[in-house]
């Protein structure tokens, strides 16, 4: 069997162009990049998959993903988190160890695997936790880990608060090349707060969590990085404080790359005004001069990457009082359309806000993906950039729904997944435009 996309335009990130071609896949690879109209086989061996007026991209890739399994599969399973993802457009994600028990051991990354793989649907690369039961205390066994399938580690949810400890682990990972992702947070400034600390706090009266509680450790990590000369990434970006000194690091020519997620350049703390608790997130929604602060961070490639924290929670722990209710809100099927407005903005050139979905965050975690070309695993996405609709509950696959994008307009769509040169998800839309 043949695969041919043809009528697209394919968004290369790996050259920063949009071209016109007809991409040929067989065996599961991308088996030729043609020219439009090149490509003359007929018969019953070649599918077509016609994606007139489609972007054709290589297939996303999040590198910060909460599946819940195991230990809460109420709110998310791993194949339902595969399948919100594929439905996003991604072929690939990376998940956090914060489950129960948490991902500190070869068994649960190999459970996790093995799992994984028997669905068919987006690849899945464990990240196992830094410290033992994400204590903070003792380190992991990282090489077991490694071997077992991890591609980095991070206690995501908590912060190594121990400075020892934390510039251990980096020396420790980068012997055994493992990424470290730091969840930048000093608990002692933030235990307490709910949302952001500025005005819209002070008003609605609630605690505050302030953006130096992300920056302190900020910029502990990248002193840390510097002293040992090893490698750190910085999840889930915040403020304009965290941009200036993670572009000052890499001017300096310290090794640390960063992400932020959708949410931190779409909306700001007065999402929170009216209690929703869809809005609840760590690090909080900040002011709208950090909004502008994480988009000049990306379009000036001090932010390397664009990652959902994608973090399902069941009305159970949404449905409560602002104070009680927990932190986190799913982001994998609203990514695209979120970063897509960026390119409409004009802050990213489509190839640039393509690279951070997929080529960059491949390049940090150090998998495949994120790059078409001739050889490669045909792991890709076609999107309708243009089609406009408003994002209904009922239409999320994720088990869980809490998104404060609910309701909202959205712009930009996928519509087929491919992995492997399988197509896994394929949109079944009624209107006639989308
Ligand atoms: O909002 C968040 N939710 N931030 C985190 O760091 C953890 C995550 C979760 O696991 O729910
Ligand atoms: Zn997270």
């Amino acid at each position: 069997m043949i695969t041919r996309i043809r009528a697209g335009r394919f968004v290369d990130p790996v050259k920063g162009c949009v071209e016109q071609v007809e991409l040929i896949i067989e065996k599961g690879k991308i088996a030729r990049i043609l020219p439009p109209g090149e490509f003359k086989e007929e018969g019953p061996r070649i599918r077509t998959i016609n994606a007139a007026d489609k972007l054709i991209v290589p297939g996303l890739i999040d590198m910060h993903v909460h599946l819940r399994e195991p230990g809460e599969e109420y709110k998310e399973t791993i194949d339902s988190g595969q399948m919100a993802a594929v439905a996003g457009g991604f072929t690939s994600i990376a998940c956090m160890p914060n489950t129960m028990p948490p991902n500190d051991t070869r068994a649960v990354t190999e459970f996790i695997i093995e799992k994984a793989k028997r669905t068919g649907l987006a690849r899945v690369y464990p990240i196992a936790a830094i410290t033992v039961m994400q204590k903070g205390e003792r380190l992991t066994e990282f090489g077991e880990l490694k071997e077992a399938g991890a591609v980095a580690v991070s206690d995501d949810g908590f912060c190594v608060t121990n400075s020892e400890v934390m510039r251990r682990a980096l020396e420790y990972a980068r012997y055994h090349g493992l990424m470290v992702i730091s969840h930048s947070e000093d608990l002692n400034l933030s235990r307490s707060g709910v949302m952001h600390e500025g005005v819209v706090s002070t008003r609605i009266g609630l605690q505050g969590i302030p953006a130096a509680s992300e920056e302190i450790m900020v910029f502990r990590e990248i002193s840390l990085a510097a002293l040992t000369n090893c490698p750190v990434h910085i999840a889930h970006v915040s403020t304009a404080g965290s941009v200036e000194i993670i572009k000052r690091a890499k001017d300096a020519g310290i090794p640390v790359t960063a992400e932020t997620a959708p949410h931190y350049f779409s909306l700001d703390h007065k999402e929170v005004a009216g209690y929703n608790t869809y809005a609840k997130v760590k690090p909080p929604l900040r002011t709208p001069e950090d909004v502008q602060a994480i988009k000049d961070g990306l379009a000036e490639g001090v932010i390397d990457v664009i990652a959902t924290d994608h973090a399902p929670h069941s009305d159970i722990e949404k449905k409560l009082e602002f104070d009680k209710a927990a932190f986190g809100m799913i982001g994998l099927e609203t990514a695209l359309a979120l970063t897509l407005q960026l390119v409409r903005d004009k802050i990213l050139g489509l190839p640039e806000a393509i690279g951070k979905l997929s080529l960059s965050p491949a390049s940090v975690l150090g998998i495949p993906g994120g790059c078409i070309k001739t050889g490669v695993q045909a792991d890709l996405a076609v999107i309708d950039p243009e089609c406009e609709y408003v994002l209904k509950r009922e239409d999320i696959l994720s088990k869980s729904w809490n998104s404060p994008f609910i309701g909202k307009k959205l712009k930009g769509r996928n519509e087929l997944t491919m992995i492997g040169g399988e197509i896994v998800w394929e949109r079944k839309s009624k209107h006639p435009r989308c």
